[in-house]
């Protein structure tokens, strides 16, 4: 059976027992601080499971992109090593939200499998809970005795907390699981030793499908359980696993969905899969990464240095360090891989055909990118080898290995691969100890506790009324403290508000709420899932009172102006530009706007003008704002409005529009009444990003007046200060020319003083043996001048020893250069030593390599000194 038939079994099946078929969620979560990435279905339906908002179906399925790369699901370092792990992985789930419960769940689940699939059932196992005391939790009979029904005692086997409990996060929904395993062994093995026994132990023959979740509790963040008010089903079924059993597969990666990826990697490197263990290591590698990285960026995730963007960076990253070592491929391929992944799943998650050349572009200059470090990094290494070769050392610090690993992305195991080729072995002990200390680093710098909710008032949903008002009456309905380093503030929700929470590229409002005598400041809005939280320094004396909500004005006033800019400049920008525009992030405050979009070259100044024109353009005929809410989302979409890749929309929508034919968008925001609002519009910076993406900032109303009005005035004291009368650019111009003409004097005058002290220097040399010393003061103060100088005597030296002392600025400098021939003959002959010991004379340091070396110190009195010091030592030499 073809995997797409797989897939699309699973979702018939539900369907026909009255599911309801959603789309994936994005694998990129916005609005969660708990997590990064989509990790397991149900992710999208949390809130249904702890009460915070209501399903309107009770029953779903699904197949959800997911990427287990962060958090307490990560199995990253596992891919690619064994045959089934995977980092993004399609997750078939079926839920019930209050609605059916574990013998349907557990009925279907083996109707499925074994009369739709037509599984053996005779390789099947099942687990339940069995209790755990800390918890208070008992063992799950009932989905022992429903079990039963299907498969004989010795089959239903009991496992504790760790395999039969699942937990999305440290907090949250959970409760008891049930797994369905199945036995892939051959019969002479399964006869040596039985299946029961290898369940649960991370034998790649044995392995886990499906897991069916009871939610029945949420994990608070004292560690304690509370009982969810309904309970539900939450089940989830490896797809690739699922496709490599029916497939008759003992390894996912021969199933079709990894195959065609497999062989394109063999076509690209010249290589064999089946041949040798570290090649289809690194195979298996590459073709689950590609998919992880392609999918992450459709999203709109592109790799970067922090959160979410650098866990994709590193991922891009391993991919491209095991093809770079194992397949010898040193130049960006993996497009060639992208290819096939959109031939294979466009029609099931489009967004990655609709995106294909954007998503090749970032992919390909990552790869480039990091192939660049990697060849420094190559470089470090050699230079590390050699100092450790100089020293009579045969071992790289941990300190070293550490910073290969944490500035040029060498992981530990290919500095020892490296290391071992050149005899050299690593300091492994040091190494995990940096490891530790920056683990140790980064989570004394992130470290938040967050407290349990205080609910006031049960209400499941929170109404913004901010599209319509900015004040009103509300009761807090839940609060909690949040304790973020040293500093802690309160989250507060209410049954209704009129403050926006940040969200779409917009930041949220600030405003207060007050009772009686006092008003708590309302400092930032932010959404969580799907509460809207108001963040306030301290928690109201009366947490019961009604409080009177207000939201500040200006600021929202000034915030709107700038968000129906950004989509006057989104739509002005697809005029001018081209249809491949897309937003990929932006961000709207009461001060400026910046958005990033999908454009491969720089904007040409007149590019911007006319941008900037159309958007002016479109302010002064003042457009009145056409806002539709609650549109079911299919019919905004035929009427032409823009949705974001990687937006989770629901089934109705508010459309923006400021001129049908013009701008219209899926938005949440908050807008203008009309566009003369905005006043003026004028663009400040635009530049690169990342690969493939352009940001635009720019500024309206009363910060363009302010724009505009300091560079005004700069202008003005510009022209006060250049004089002429006439024009004050042709007066720079003529200061810049005047300037560069000196400069080119100050340059011959420099030469020539230089060529006259080094021909005096002449004088000074001296022999001893076949060596020429020179140790002389000059009277030239630029060190590369008096390096070129002592370069330059070497030549017409020969062997020869050449320190030259100097001064600037009132510090002194001591140069020393001593021919290779020399450093190779007499160990004692090392510039770099040498001078660290001379430069105590002038209170300084310094070093550099055996032939050449610097120093620089704060008393130049010393300088003869040291001279003196350097000569003595000469004539003591043998
Ligand atoms: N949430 C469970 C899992 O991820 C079942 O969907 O395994």
């Amino acid at each position: 059976m073809k995997s797409s038939e797989i897939r699309s079994r699973f979702l018939e099946y539900f369907a026909k027992n009255g599911h309801r078929i959603v789309p994936s969620a994005p694998i990129v979560v916005k609005d969660d601080p708990t997590l990064m990435f989509t990790n397991a279905g149900m992710n999208q339906f949390k809130d249904y499971f702890l009460g915070t908002k209501k399903a309107t179906d009770t029953r779903v399925a699904d197949t959800q992109k997911c990427l287990r790369v962060s958090g307490k699901h990560n199995d990253l370092e596992e891919v690619g090593v064994d045959t089934y792990h995977h980092t993004m992985f399609e997750m078939l789930g079926n839920w019930s939200f209050g609605d059916y419960f574990k013998k349907e769940a557990i009925e279907w689940a083996w109707d499925l499998l074994v009369d739709v699939y037509g599984v053996d059932e005779t390789n099947l196992y099942a687990t339940v809970f069995s209790g755990d005391e800390n918890d208070g939790t008992e063992i799950d009979d009932e989905a022992e005795s429903l079990w039963k029904e299907f498969l004989p005692k010795e089959r239903i086997l009991r496992f504790g907390r760790k395999d039969n409990f699942w937990e999305m996060g440290e907090t949250g929904p959970c409760g008891p699981s049930s797994e369905i395993h199945i036995d892939l062994r051959s019969d002479e093995e399964k006869a040596k030793v039985p299946g029961a026994e290898l369940v649960n132990m991370d034998h790649p023959e044995v392995i886990e499908i499906w897991n069916l979740v009871f939610m029945q509790y949420n994990r608070k963040a004292d560690g304690s359980l509370e009982a969810l008010a309904n309970t539900h089903v939450d089940t989830g079924m490896g797809f690739e696993r699922l496709s490599m059993v029916l497939q008759g597969k003992k390894s996912s990666y021969d199933s079709d969905i990894f195959r065609p990826l497999i062989t394109q990697i063999e076509k690209k490197s010249g290589k064999k899969y089946g041949e040798i263990d570290s090649t289809d290591i690194a195979m298996r590698v590459i073709a689950d990464h590609i998919r992880a990285i392609s999918f992450t960026i459709a999203d709109g995730q592109l790799p970067s240095n922090t959160g979410a963007g650098y866990v994709i960076r590193r991922i891009l990253r391993r991919a491209v360090r095991y093809s770079y070592t194992e397949l010898g491929i040193q130049e960006p391929f993996m497009e060639a891989l992208l290819d096939v992944l959109v031939e294979q799943f466009k029609d099931v998650f489009p967004e990655i055909d609709k995106q294909h050349g954007f998503i090749a572009k970032v992919i390909r200059e990552e790869e480039a990118s990091f192939l660049r470090t990697l060849g420094n990094g190559i470089k470090r290494f050699n230079a590390l080898e050699e100092q450790a070769l100089h020293h009579g050392k045969d071992l790289i610090s941990g300190k070293d290995a550490f910073e290969l690993y944490d500035t040029y992305g060498f992981p530990i195991d290919l500095t020892r691969l490296m290391a071992r080729e050149k005899s050299l072995s690593v300091d492994e002990e040091a190494f995990q100890a940096e490891m530790g200390a920056q683990r140790e680093r980064a989570r004394s710098a992130g470290t938040s506790k967050t407290g349990d909710w205080t609910i006031l008032i049960e209400d499941d949903r929170e109404e913004f009324v901010g599209y319509d008002r900015l004040e009103t009456k509300v009761r807090i309905t839940r609060y909690r403290k949040v304790e973020q380093k040293k500093k802690s503030f309160y989250q507060l929700v209410f049954q209704l508000t009129p403050f926006y929470a940040e969200s779409g590229g917009q930041v949220g409002d600030t405003g207060y709420i007050s009772h009686d005598d006092e008003r708590i400041r309302i400092f930032d809005t932010k959404k969580e899932n799907e509460l809207i939280v108001h963040l306030t320094e301290e928690l109201p004396r009366h947490v019961e009172a009604t409080f009177h909500a207000k939201v500040d004005e200006e600021k929202r006033a000034m915030t709107a102006s700038n968000h129906s800019a950004t989509h006057l400049l989104h739509a002005a920008l697809k005029e001018v530009l081209g249809d491949h525009v897309q937003q990929k992030g932006s961000l709207v405050d009461d001060h400026h706007l910046r958005f990033d979009f999908s454009h491969f070259a720089k904007m040409e100044d007149e590019e911007l003008r006319k941008v900037e024109k159309i958007v002016n353009t479109r302010i002064r005929q003042d457009i009145p704002l056409d806002e539709q809410r609650n549109v079911p989302y299919e019919e905004a979409i035929d009427m032409g409005a823009t949705a974001l890749f990687g937006e989770k929309y629901g089934d109705t929508v508010r459309v923006i529009t400021f001129d049908p034919e013009f701008s219209r968008e899926l938005c949440g925001g908050t807008h203008v009444s009309s566009t003369g609002k905005i006043g003026i519009f004028k663009v400040i910076s635009e530049a690169s990003v990342s690969a493939g993406v352009r940001r635009i900032e720019a500024v309206c109303s009363a910060s363009a007046k302010s724009y505009y009005d300091d560079h005004v005035d700069e202008l003005k004291e510009i022209a006060g200060l250049v004089k002429n009368t006439k024009s004050t650019l042709e007066g720079v111009r003529t200061l810049i020319e005047e300037n560069s003409k000196l400069r080119k004097q100050i340059e011959q005058m420099q030469a020539a003083q230089a060529k006259n002290a080094q021909q005096s220097l002449k004088d000074a040399i001296q022999k001893k043996g076949d060596m020429s010393i020179l140790i002389q003061k000059v009277d030239v103060a630029d060190m590369a001048a008096v390096k070129g100088m002592a370069f330059n005597l070497e030549k017409e030296m020969g062997e020869s020893i050449i320190l030259l002392g100097s001064e600037a600025d009132g510090k002194a400098n001591l140069t020393l250069l001593i021919s290779k021939g020399l450093t190779e003959q007499n160990d004692k002959l090392n510039a770099g030593t040498l001078i660290r010991d001379w430069a105590k004379e002038i209170q300084g340091g310094g070093g550099g390599q055996a032939f050449f070396a610097t120093a620089g110190g704060k008393n130049p009195e010393g300088l003869e000194k040291a001279l003196e010091k350097a000569r003595t030592f000469i004539s003591e030499i043998e």
